[in-house]
């Protein structure tokens, strides 16, 4: 008999456009371990109100984005796409998990602390509970590994702790799952200030999946390099931190080594190295906008991959959730 594939899973906030960031640091390994792994791949769209939202813009980017997802290469055939909120068991899972999460944990938690010094008129409970629907998430389909980016290994060692002290007192009741954070593209930053990670919250120095080549390329010849006197490609976060940020890019859409990037930009400066990055991303993203474009005008394709997708997670949810429920003391229904 086949020993049953590992699992993975992760998921993507709809509350901005896809961008590099996402795609580089998440989606693209995804996709590129798609026949090795069982994968759960969701919109988040939960996690989304803990900022205000327009709700007809969260409705249209959480169709756009498993558009998006499926352009990017995620057959929905072998890997289960679904929406968060269509599946209760988050919500209820995350309840209980709350009451395992200690409030000193929450509050180290940096994506808290940015997000509650950015919206400094809404830091709701919800923003703060965030990491136990997180961990919820997670641990409902009792994954092996959950692909992220650096910013969210955070939130997933947080999952381990929460996981560890509910089976300390209950048995095995999680798995306890491992991030899995890619090589190159990590941790991409922003084009205009690469101090920062790229994100939506700065569109000039953001490149988003679904943008025209002409605006992308424009995005790159404008990118931050540093006022170091060399002016040569070469490798350094500290010295030079916008340079080597391109060199991250380039890497990871193209495969080629760091190595192999500075040998080809030898003795080129950073006129020629811009817009060959900004070719490269754009050849990249090219065929996953077409082909967003026309899945996305397919509406009922899209309605049945997520409730297909929403079953299949629902019931794999499910199990896990009467199992805890089960544990902590709960009457069955
Ligand atoms: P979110 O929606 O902010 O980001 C989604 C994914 O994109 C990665 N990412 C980046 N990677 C490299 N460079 C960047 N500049 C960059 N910006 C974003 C993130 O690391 C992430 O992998 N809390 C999560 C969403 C979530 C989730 C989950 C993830 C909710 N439940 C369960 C995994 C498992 C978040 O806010 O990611």
């Amino acid at each position: 008999m086949d020993t049953p594939k590992k699992v993975m899973l992760s998921g993507i906030q709809p509350s901005g456009d896809l961008h590099l960031g996402n795609y580089l640091g998440a989606i693209k390994n995804w996709v590129e371990r798609t026949e090795q792994f069982d994968n759960y791949y969701f919109m988040a769209d939960m996690h989304t109100i803990t900022v205000r939202q327009v709700p007809a813009d969260l409705r249209r980017r959480t169709l756009e984005q498993l558009a998006q997802y499926i352009a990017c290469g995620l057959d929905p055939e072998k890997n289960t796409l679904f929406i968060q909120s269509h599946v209760p068991a988050h919500a209820q899972l995350g309840w209980v998990l709350n009451c395992y999460t200690m409030f000193g944990e929450l509050s180290r938690m940096t994506q808290f602390k940015d997000k509650s010094a950015r919206n400094a008129d809404n830091i709701n409970g919800g923003l703060f509970t965030y990491p136990s629907l997180m961990a919820a998430d997670i641990l409902l389909y009792q994954p092996d590994y959950v692909p992220v980016g650096e910013d969210q290994k955070q939130h997933v060692e947080l999952t381990r702790n929460v996981a560890q002290r509910f089976n300390h007192v209950y048995g095995d009741v999680f798995k306890i799952p491992e991030p899995y954070i890619p090589k190159a593209g990590a941790r991409i930053m922003c084009l205009t200030n690469p101090e920062n990670k790229m994100s939506k919250s700065n569109p000039d120095g953001c490149v988003f999946l679904m943008e025209k080549p002409e605006d992308i390329m424009r995005k790159f010849k404008r990118a931050v390099t540093d006022c170091d006197t060399e002016r040569c490609v070469r490798y350094d976060r500290e010295a030079k931190p916008g340079v080597s940020n391109l060199m991250q890019i380039y890497s990871a859409v193209t495969g080629k080594s760091l190595e192999e990037i500075e040998r080809e930009f030898e003795g080129k400066g950073y006129g020629a190295f811009k817009p060959a990055v900004g070719e490269a991303v754009v050849e990249t993203l090219r065929p996953i906008r077409e082909e967003a474009t026309r899945i996305l005008s397919d509406k009922a394709y899209l309605e049945q991959v997520y409730r297909a997708g929403a079953e299949k997670a629902s019931y794999i949810a499910g199990k896990t959730l009467r199992k805890v429920y089960k544990k902590v003391g709960f009457v069955a229904p």
